[in-house]
């Protein structure tokens, strides 16, 4: 119980740690996108291409107007029984956009996903969207710090570590 305390208190404090910012100079900065106006069979052809699960919609200024994601085409296309040939990403989109700042930590990120139940939120950097991020990159970032932690212990009680 103990050491499931202490586990889950390392866990809380590297999700505190690390920012959105860390995250975005690991994964890179674009931004994948469509247009309302597209149809959904393009649309799905660049989430594959991309291999991204949501497409950030935006108008002809590049204001976000919504978001595309797997689950507005699995509840809106398929269940719907809508035909993606002619059927439009406006018809369907997710039509709201909450956005996290590069300054906040994957717990405020993940806090955002979790109450507003979305999975990709755009990064905003000096209040532009400057990246984007998944509910996979959080737990990866988490992951993979929790991974070299154990590898510098692991080096430590064998001797090689370098201090
Ligand atoms: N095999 C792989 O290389 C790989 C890579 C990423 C995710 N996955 C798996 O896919 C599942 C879902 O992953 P996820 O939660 O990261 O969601 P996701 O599949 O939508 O995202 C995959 C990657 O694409 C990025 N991405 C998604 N939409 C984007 C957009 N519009 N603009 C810019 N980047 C965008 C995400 O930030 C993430 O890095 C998980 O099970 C994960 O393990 C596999």
């Amino acid at each position: 119980m103990m050491l499931e305390t202490c586990a889950r208190k390392q866990h809380e404090w590297r999700s505190n740690m690390i920012t959105i910012r860390d995250i975005l100079d690991v994964k890179g900065k674009s931004v994948h996108t469509t247009t309302a106006s597209a149809k959904i069979d393009d649309a799905v052809v660049e989430m594959c291409r991309v291999k991204a699960g949501a497409l950030l919609v935006l108008d002809d200024d590049d204001v976000a107007k919504g978001v595309l994601s797997e689950r507005d085409l699995l509840i809106r296309v398929l269940l719907a029984h809508r035909d993606p040939a002619t059927t439009t990403v406006g018809d369907v989109m997710t039509p709201r956009v909450f956005y996290i700042d590069e300054a906040r930590t994957i717990t405020d990120a993940m806090a955002t996903m979790t109450a507003e139940h979305c999975r990709h939120l755009p990064v905003l950097s000096d209040g532009k969207v400057a990246g984007l991020v998944s509910i996979g990159d959080l737990v990866r970032a988490i992951s993979s710090e929790e991974e070299h932690e154990l590898r510098a212990l692991r080096e430590y009680v064998e001797g090689r570590y370098p201090g």
